[in-house]
């Protein structure tokens, strides 16, 4: 599984979307069958079509125990299903833990935060760990690979991002333990914490937002790329030995602790 990919299979949550359309589209040219989860079917199957007849569309929320399994089966059905990549986000508007008006942070806007940004990437994990459980181990004793996505805001949150930065911890958090858990079973489980990678999200931002995250970053002076995101998805699949981390992806970038991110900026 470190080296030859091909009669495998990978679910990618969020695989439409600017890291997991990336990551999808890689898997894909190394060989492997991949189902890509998003809500908007439309959406999903124009861009697999796209990547051609090894990708496969299926529309459903990965907080719905029915399509991700849907989607597993689906997934089996297109090779041994052993990579579960999860880079599901949203842009929701997030207020101050309390504004200087008096009110505080509405606890139903953190709540769907922390399920699309924290119960999401879990609900993915255990259930392809569990199906990874069936698979026949490599020659390393391995079955399946999880890679979730955090954030730089899991260690350097900025103001207005509470929930986002208590969701992105909480993935970094889970994944050393997942790792642990599913030893027992030959499935590792990393994560990767991006700093401004330029998706879709990110280039409908403002120029002056856009210019201060670049600012922050130490080198390359630049945005990442989402295909440099697939790359180390690849990279991971590759490494047998790297398991339990999560792993910045980033130019070494500082935050400063001022609200980098306007109302209406993406996260
Ligand atoms: N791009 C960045 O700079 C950056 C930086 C740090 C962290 N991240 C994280 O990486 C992840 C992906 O970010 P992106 O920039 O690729 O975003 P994106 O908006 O391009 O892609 C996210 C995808 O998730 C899909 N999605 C939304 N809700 C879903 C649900 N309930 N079930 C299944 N799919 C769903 C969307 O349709 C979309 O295609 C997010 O978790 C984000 O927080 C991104």
């Amino acid at each position: 599984m470190s080296g030859d990919f091909t009669g495998r299979s990978a679910l990618v949550s969020g695989g439409a979307g600017g890291l997991g359309g990336a990551t999808a589209r890689r898997l894909v040219e190394l060989g492997m069958g991949v189902i890509i989860l998003e809500p908007d079917y439309e959406r999903g199957a124009a861009f697999a079509k796209e990547l051609g007849d090894r990708a496969v569309a299926i529309a459903g929320d990965h907080n719905d125990d029915e399509a991700v399994s849907s989607a597993i089966a689906a997934a089996q059905a297109l090779g041994v299903f052993s990579v579960n990549v999860n880079a599901v986000g949203v842009v929701i508007n997030t207020p101050a833990t309390a504004a200087a008006d008096g009110t505080p942070h509405d606890m139903a806007l953190f709540r769907e935060m922390v399920e699309l940004h924290l119960f999401g990437p879990f609900n993915m994990s255990r259930l392809s760990a569990a199906a990874f459980s069936a698979n026949a181990p490599d020659e390393d004793g391995q079955r399946g690979v999880i890679v979730d996505t955090a954030s730089t805001a899991a260690y350097d949150g900025q103001a207005h991002q509470a929930a986002y930065a208590a969701s992105k911890a909480g993935v970094a958090g889970m994944t050393t333990a997942m790792a642990r858990d599913l030893a027992e079973i030959g499935v590792r489980a990393c994560a990767i914490a991006p700093g401004p990678i330029l998706t879709p999200r990110l280039a409908s931002a403002s120029d002056t937002l856009k210019a201060a995250l670049i600012g922050n970053v130490a080198f390359p002076k630049r945005f990442g790329r989402a295909e440099e995101y697939a790359s180390l998805v690849e990279a991971i699949l590759r490494t047998p030995f790297l398991n339990g981390q999560t792993i910045r992806l980033d130019g070494a970038m500082s935050t400063p602790l001022t609200a980098m991110s306007g109302a209406q900026e993406p996260k």
